[in-house]
């Protein structure tokens, strides 16, 4: 019988440390007016002490105990961050020792687009039979890659991490997914550094990241639908990569669906890069906005380039 991957729970944590436009006024040439009609964000996360796996190891353990599962019940951790702690071993590993798995654990880096792939990796693996029980987790601290005085990145970008576990259901769960990437747009949005053991900060060409992403999450979207038989009116909710309002707004608009469906937490979260999505599907959850049976839509974008969706009953 075929399986599907079900969201059994959902968790999600911010480092306490809220950073707002106003005290970027005091240390860049920029201003709250500016950067809310320009990007939606009026405040973001940012890290002290706190690394990614502690960020995911907290989003973690509110996924599990929403889900009802020990840690030791998990076949797979899948971490998608753009920020591990170290290069090496994987950040995914010090999570699974931190909340007690047993279970294989790897990275995914697919940048803004880490949470979808990672999705759909664990999808295969549930539906293949290879696993039944995976913990999905975006977490990031993307301040460490933001030079603090380039005000183009340095109000987008904040701190967190969102979970997800996903469980074999033998009625419903992820319906269709879809990850593509071209390599070809490479310098619109990467690091700066050429080597790993060479600092380097975000860098990103604001215009061009904006049409491709409008252009690429509308096809997708729209092709998504098209290959499930569906409307933009059978969609409960979208709950797309917060990276920026306009870029929001404007695939609504070209596939018909109204701001109303969409779940929108980059106000306070700003851009969390893999966790974005995550981060704000729990919220959505747990003010009681997703109930089970909605039919929900993920989908974002980021460097490479590379981008995905899927379509989930909840
Ligand atoms: N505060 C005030 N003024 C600013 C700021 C700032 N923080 N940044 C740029 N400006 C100025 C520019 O210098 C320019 O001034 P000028 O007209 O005197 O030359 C003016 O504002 C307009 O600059 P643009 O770069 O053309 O502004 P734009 O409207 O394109 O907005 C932005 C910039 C917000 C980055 C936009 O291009 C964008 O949203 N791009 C998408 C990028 C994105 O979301 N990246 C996230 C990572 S990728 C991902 O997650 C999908």
């Amino acid at each position: 019988m075929k399986k599907f991957a079900r969201i059994i729970g959902t968790g999600s944590y911010l480092p306490p440390k809220v950073v707002t436009n106003h005290d970027l006024e005091k240390t860049l040439d920029t201003n709250d007016e500016w950067i809310v009609a320009r990007t939606g964000i009026s405040e973001r996360r940012i890290v002290e002490e706190e690394g990614t796996c502690d960020l995911a190891v907290e989003a973690s353990n509110n996924a599990l105990e929403m889900a009802g599962i020990d840690a030791n019940e998990l076949d797979l951790i899948i971490l998608a961050t753009t920020t591990p702690d170290k290069i090496f071993p994987a950040t995914a590993t010090m999570l699974q020792n931190q909340i007690g798995a047993i279970c294989p654990a790897f990275d995914l880096q697919a940048v803004c687009a880490g949470f979808v792939f990672a999705m759909t990796t664990a999808q295969q693996y549930i539906e293949n039979g290879g696993a039944k029980k995976v913990l999905v987790v975006g977490s990031e601290t993307m301040s460490r890659l933001v030079d603090q005085n380039d005000r183009s990145t340095a109000i987008l970008f904040g701190d967190g991490a969102g979970a997800i576990v996903l469980s074999a259901d033998d009625e419903t769960g992820i319906l269709h997914s879809k990850i593509c990437s071209d390599g070809r747009y490479l310098s619109s949005l990467q690091v700066s550094n050429n080597r790993i053991n060479e600092l380097g900060f975000i860098q990103m060409s604001g215009n061009e990241v904006f049409k491709i992403a409008v252009n690429r999450l509308s096809n997708l979207a729209e092709t998504t639908l098209q290959e499930c038989d569906m409307t933009t009116e059978d969609l409960t909710w979208m709950v797309p990569h917060q990276a920026n309002i306009r870029i929001i707004t404007a695939v609504a608009k070209r596939i018909k669906l109204p701001m109303e469906k969409v779940v929108l937490t980059l106000d306070k979260h700003g851009n969390t890069s893999a966790a974005s999505i995550p981060l704000a599907l729990d919220v959505a959850v747990r003010d009681g906005r997703i109930k089970k049976g909605d039919k929900l839509m993920l989908e974002g974008i980021g460097g490479g380039f590379s981008w995905g969706g899927l379509l989930v009953e909840y």
